[in-house]
């Protein structure tokens, strides 16, 4: 089988790994990859956000499968351009997109359907969202309602931080259309995780869960990231906790997204927070995170390509999604500046050819070749990944991998799976 593989970040290189492994696999494609992915495929430089590029070449190269890692091709259509054309492909459609790329519409829908999740009001008027933040209680959360890359969500402390946000969203409009709309939320006391499911439009399948670490800084420090590193397993998810979220948020999410006519053929993340209260919805994601697929696919018990296959082929049913008992550890290694401007092309020293063991691996992020060595060319630069029998043994496999590994002005957080 020839896979289509698109996006360029750890999770890609994830897949790609786990993707490679398939003995249904034939050639790998990765649109448009990085240096680590360009060691299990053959990577081919047509952006993530080209789907009409990304078509033709599907057509031409004769690809069985595409599996689309990041969500702007798929809020952008790329399921339902590439279904027209008969191709098959792992990604929801464009109409049920929203519930990444709308914030407003996926609260609307969550509230809807009696799902549990922040109380919230929406605003395209920066004196209305003022006046409305004035007489809340802080913190407060702030989020703009498309598309942000991760950045769009602010955590107020004060009235002044909360109106500096609403003027830089909706005034100076910081993220374009993409703030036109503001969510303003309670804030919610808890501990975070993330929840994967797998969907083929007729039934769905728990994949696992795993925690991301977003901010910044040790000890939950700093701004808000795409995440600098996971764990998985949960160390504090019990399968009780786990039947509770499956009850009172996994199945009233399929259960409204049939009443409302929506199918969904793909990965759906669950960003979930687990108060006094249980477990609450902090946000949807029409795709697998970046860094938890680091974590959660090297523990995949199964093989990850014929995953993909199911639910292209609506037989998720007959599908057994176990995963490995062990622990996965990632930290991540950042550019200096990064979530804000960083510099690029730094020589990346340490890193070897073969994989290092069994138990550690790197998966590139934000990698690139020129003139055939490997340098920086994103904010998050490489995933450090251990796997062990406790949390302890992995972490401590993922900061040796660290400790080999070096560029100018790396950081990394020294606290993950502490
Ligand atoms: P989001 O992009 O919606 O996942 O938000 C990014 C991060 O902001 C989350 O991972 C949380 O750490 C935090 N966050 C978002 N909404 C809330 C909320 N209502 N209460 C507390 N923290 C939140
Ligand atoms: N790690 C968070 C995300 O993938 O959105």
């Amino acid at each position: 089988m020839n896979v289509l593989l698109v996006g360029s970040g750890g999770r890609e290189h994830a897949l790609a790994w786990a993707l490679k492994k398939s003995r249904a696999l034939t050639q790998l494609f990765i649109a448009p990859g990085n240096a680590g992915t360009a060691q299990l495929g053959q990577n081919v430089s047509i952006p993530a956000t080209d789907i009409f590029r990304l078509r033709c070449f599907a057509q031409e190269q004769k690809i069985d499968l595409t599996i689309v890692g990041p969500e702007d091709p798929i809020a952008l259509g790329i399921r339902d351009l590439f279904e027209q054309a008969r191709l098959k492909i792992v990604a929801p459609c464009k109409k049920v997109s929203f519930l990444e790329a709308s914030k407003v519409r996926a609260k609307e829908f969550l509230i809807k359907h009696h799902i549990p999740t922040a109380r919230y009001h929406s605003f395209t008027d920066h004196a209305a969202a003022a006046a409305y933040a004035k007489s809340l209680s802080f913190p407060m959360v702030i989020k703009a309602d498309g598309l942000a890359a991760g950045k769009g969500v602010t955590i107020a402390k004060t009235f002044a931080e909360a109106d500096k946000t609403l003027q830089s969203y909706l005034i100076e409009q910081r993220f374009g259309t993409s703030s036109q709309n503001v969510v303003i939320e309670e804030f919610l006391v808890g501990k975070e995780l993330s929840v994967f499911v797998a969907s083929d439009g007729k039934s769905w399948k728990l994949l696992g869960a795993a925690q991301d670490y977003k901010r910044l800084l040790d000890g939950d420090q700093g701004p808000n990231t795409g995440g600098m590193g996971a764990i998985s397993p949960v160390p504090w998810l019990t399968d009780q906790m786990l039947a509770e979220i499956t009850k009172r948020i996994i199945e009233p999410t399929f259960a409204g997204l049939k009443i409302e006519g929506l199918i969904y053929e793909g990965i759906l993340y669950f960003g979930l927070i687990w108060t006094n209260a249980g477990p609450y919805v902090i946000e949807y994601n029409v795709r697998f995170g970046d860094p938890e697929t680091q974590v959660l696919v090297p523990r995949f018990g199964f093989d990850l390509l014929e995953l993909f296959i199911q639910i292209a082929d609506q037989k998720l049913s007959e599908v057994t999604a176990t995963l490995k008992p062990e622990t996965a550890v990632c930290a991540v290694a950042a550019s200096k500046g990064y979530p804000e401007q960083y510099e690029k092309g730094f020589f990346i020293k340490g890193l070897v050819d073969k994989p290092l063991s069994e138990n550690s691996l790197i998966f590139h992020a934000g990698t690139a070749m020129q003139d055939s060595k490997i340098v920086t060319a994103g904010g998050r630069v490489l995933n450090a990944l251990g796997l062990g029998k406790s949390p302890s043994e992995a972490r401590q496999r993922a900061y040796e991998i660290l400790e080999q590994v070096h560029f100018k002005g790396m950081h990394f957080r020294k606290d993950i799976a502490l």
